[in-house]
């Protein structure tokens, strides 16, 4: 006997190549897993007779739980005077270098107790997940220092504890050099991978991640710690081709990173080379629209290689101060092209492959985790159309309904 079993409903369940859609389908739930998915009227037996609790849902278009695989939700303060000098013609390069930049959030989250950074991550856990996110990844990089990075990764992990949502963590302390080690880049990359045996034993941070760019760390510095980080078993992933070309990608992708992320600058070399690894490719519209970029990554050149596209807010206090996973589908759509079924693979299926999760999480698939976000809505290219409209009517996690 299923524990819940909705019928009546639409399916995208994201097999095959692109949404898998069931029309007048089934979804069943055992336990925390999906037990059943099909058509309606290949159910085994009568609704009643296979589970305990019968859902009608009159047509409405059921998603698995959406995956934000790309934040930095735990961070202190917020950057509103960068808006401001940047409205005014600063650039985002020029706030960095003059000691603005990462490095303000710095002071800011090293200033804040795990107390005080968790009630703000929670505020923007909520948000994400009351538009049908299940799952976020969670980044340090804001503590720079062995004491703030880890203090910031616990409190990542703490928000599970308050919500019902997956939290997987990445351990970014590579994201700029901070003051101490100010010229001393080498030194400071030595000093991360000198911690990383012990933030295994920890169990703190599933990935690394490093952000790979002239105002941060060059190609062999992040070389040399995606080294030592692969031999420990971290999987890997990287800011890469943000502002310009360092071939970041390239690097990820011979690493056989799971994912390189921004891409605007990336080489079709550096394409090349991740669809030959399987390295995702993590597209950030919400940061290039902040940022007023105007350089776009090449949405057709990954379509043509084959690479996996994953889509995500990149939520930060810095360039995409955005807790909305709909709206990054919507800029993905609208600014680069892409298409309403490839942004939901990109925030279902790519983006738990982006999380090297993709055995339980992203589809609608018996034996995976029962995440599923109920919409109502006619065309699942609703979910990328609208803006500043939600229409998550349901959402279960882990196979219980945590909002409806
Ligand atoms: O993903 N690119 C580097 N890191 C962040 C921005 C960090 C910040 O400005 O605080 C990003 O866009
Ligand atoms: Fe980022």
């Amino acid at each position: 006997m299923w524990d819940s079993l909705w019928i009546n409903c639409n399916l995208c369940t994201m097999q095959g190549n692109g949404l898998g859609a069931i029309t007048n389908g089934a979804i069943a739930i055992k336990g925390d897993k999906i037990s059943w998915v099909g058509e309606l009227e290949n159910l085994p037996d009568e609704p009643n007779k296979l589970a305990r609790e019968v859902n009608q849902l009159n047509g409405n278009w059921i998603t698995p739980g959406l995956i934000d695989c790309h934040t930095h939700i735990v961070h202190g303060g917020e950057r509103v005077n960068e808006f401001n000098m940047r409205l005014e013609g600063a650039s985002y390069e020029e706030i960095a270098r003059s000691g603005g930049g990462i490095r303000s959030t710095v002071k800011a989250t090293r200033a804040a107790s795990e107390e005080e950074l968790l009630k703000a991550a929670l505020k923007r856990a909520n948000a994400l997940q009351s538009e049908g996110v299940t799952v976020i990844e969670v980044k340090s990089g804001y503590g720079l220092d062995w004491e703030n990075e880890t203090k910031q990764l616990r409190v990542a992990k703490q928000i599970a504890d308050h919500l019902p949502i997956n939290v997987i963590t990445t351990y970014l302390a590579a994201h700029t050099i901070p003051e101490e080690y100010q010229d001393n880049g080498d030194g400071y990359i030595d000093s991360i991978i000198e911690k990383l045996p012990e933030l295994k034993k920890l169990g703190l941070a599933d990935a690394v991640d490093g952000f790979c760019e002239g105002i941060a760390f060059s190609p062999a510095q992040i070389e040399k710690l995606f080294k030592a980080a692969s031999e420990l078993g971290f999987d890997l992933k990287l800011h890469a081709e943000q502002l310009s070309d360092l071939g970041g990608a390239e690097l990820a992708a011979r690493y056989d990173a799971n994912s390189a992320d921004h891409l605007e600058y990336v080489s079709e070399k550096s394409a090349n080379a991740m669809a030959q690894s399987g390295t995702v490719a993590v597209i950030l519209p919400c940061a290039f629209y902040f940022l007023n970029e105007t350089k776009k990554p090449p949405i057709e050149l990954f379509r043509e290689k084959s690479v996996s596209m994953a889509v995500a807010t990149d939520m930060n206090p810095g360039s995409s101060p955005c807790c909305s996973i709909l709206l990054a589908m919507n800029m993905a759509c609208t600014f680069f092209k892409m298409t309403p079924t490839e942004t939901m693979r990109g925030v279902t299926l790519h983006a738990a492959k982006a999380l090297g999760i993709e055995n339980r999480y992203g589809s609608l698939e018996v034996g995976k985790i029962a995440d599923l976000a109920i919409w109502d809505i006619n065309n699942p290219a609703e979910l990328s159309y609208h803006m500043g409209f939600n229409p998550l009517q349901e959402l279960i996690k882990s196979g219980k309904k945590i909002i409806q």
